[in-house]
């Protein structure tokens, strides 16, 4: 593994860092108006720094903020991710009123579904719905085709994302989209399900065609990946959300060579790659096998056990149980204590909840859980890795 060994190191070499334009966030410190020294980004990379936890939430920018229903009033979802200045607008919103410590693109993971031409829909309260179901030979035949005009019409992802770093400033944008997985049990399905019964149908008795609908949305989501994080996102987080429904074995011979696939459009760039979905305790090894270099846990496992199924050096994020967003204020502070002290088992801990926020949630009590949180000491993170040792680039783009 080479290492840069000068004490101003960053994990990534020049090679990978020059494939980012010039103006990129993290091609400069937070000094110089970047990101590359940002706590979070440090945390993620598993190198040591002083400051206290870093925290975001996933589904922070929602229904939980007045501001994003007055904003977001008489605009249907996939529209409102089609807006840049919307989006950017959007994105900032939980940053400026909680203090977070990333923002997280405001997009769903069906945006390139409806960008590569097919009827979706977000039903409010339900969730993405398609208008033709993607079951037989002939609904794969019919898939679009991803060529150079998906490039042009990914033009307002890269148009919303410039805005939304410009307006974040030193602050990390988390690019993300939805694997593989999750991606195509919508498209199967029809719309959401409880137990993916169709999908998993599909991959035992079609392998083929499962094989060509994942590639296809591992190609596509791929693209809607980098797109984001040559735009200027810092750091990626591909949701599997609901992963946790298969064996590691069939995840292992249907799943993972997708996801694999979708990362590896990004694994080139110096951007920590996080991958979560939620009851994945039996998948976490299997995930980071993936090409994740930091693993999402929900919270139905401690982080300290995660730590010990993933083995040494893979830095965690998690996993605050959104339960205790609806407790008095000493639950809420007891369980953000434990899981600080159960993360500092990784190399580097980010904080999130153990799923998104839910939109009933009181916005007051997640402005004091951040306060809360940066009001704790630096967590003595005890995987961390000496700066100088930090895992380099060419260890990551291996994975590509
Ligand atoms: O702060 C953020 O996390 C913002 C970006 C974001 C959204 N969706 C915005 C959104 C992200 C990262 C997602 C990902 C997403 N979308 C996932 C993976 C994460 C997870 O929750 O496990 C999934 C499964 C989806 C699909 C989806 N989109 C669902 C199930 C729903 C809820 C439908 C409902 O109304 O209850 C959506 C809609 C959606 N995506 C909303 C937001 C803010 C609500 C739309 C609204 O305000 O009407």
């Amino acid at each position: 593994m080479e290492q840069n060994s000068t004490s101003e190191a960053t994990f990534h070499d020049a090679t990978s860092e020059s494939l980012l334009p010039q103006d990129h966030p993290l091609r400069r410190a937070g000094a110089a108006g970047g990101t590359a020294d940002a706590p979070l980004i440090r945390r993620y990379r598993g190198q040591v720094t002083d400051a206290p936890p870093s925290v975001w939430f996933m589904r922070q920018a929602g229904r939980s903020l007045p501001e994003y229903r007055a904003a977001r009033e008489g605009t249907a979802m996939l529209d409102a991710c089609l807006t840049p200045d919307l989006v950017a607008e959007i994105t900032a919103q939980p940053v400026r009123r909680h203090r977070v410590d990333a923002g997280i693109f405001f997009s769903d993971i069906v945006v390139p579904a409806r960008i590569a031409g097919l009827a979706v829909e977000i039903v409010p309260g339900r969730g993405p719905v398609f208008d033709h179901p993607v079951r037989t030979e002939a609904d794969i035949d019919a898939l679009p085709v991803l060529d150079e005009h998906l490039d042009a019409a990914l033009a307002p992802i890269r148009e919303a994302v410039a805005l939304t770093v410009g307006e974040l400033g030193t602050t990390p944008l988390i690019g993300f989209c939805g694997a593989p997985f999750t991606v195509a049990s919508y498209m199967v399905e029809g719309g959401p399900s409880r137990d993916h019964l169709r999908t998993r149908a599909l991959m035992r008795d079609r392998p083929d065609l499962w094989a060509r609908l994942a590639a296809w949305v591992a190609e596509l989501s791929g693209r809607f990946l980098r797109a984001q994080v040559l735009a200027g996102a810092s750091a990626v987080q591909l949701f599997d959300s609901w992963v946790g429904s298969l064996s590691e074995e069939i995840y292992r011979e249907h799943v993972i060579d997708h996801s694999r696939a979708l990362l590896g459009a990004v694994a080139d760039l110096p951007v920590p790659r996080v991958h979560f979905g939620v009851g994945t305790g039996h998948l976490l090894p299997a995930m980071h096998d993936a090409g994740a270099t930091v693993v999402g846990v929900d919270h139905r496992i401690r982080l300290d056990h995660a730590v010990d199924l993933l083995g040494p050096g893979v830095p965690v994020q998690g996993n605050i149980d959104p339960a205790v967003l609806f407790t008095g204020a000493g639950p809420r502070e007891a369980e953000a204590l434990s899981v600080l002290a159960a993360g500092a088992a990784a190399p580097g801990h980010v904080v999130n909840l153990g799923h998104g926020v839910p939109p009933e949630t009181d916005a007051a009590v997640l402005t004091d859980l951040v306060a809360f949180l940066h009001e704790q000491p630096a967590p003595r993170a005890t995987g961390a890795l000496p700066v100088a040792d930090a895992p380099a680039a060419p260890a990551e783009a291996a994975r590509a």
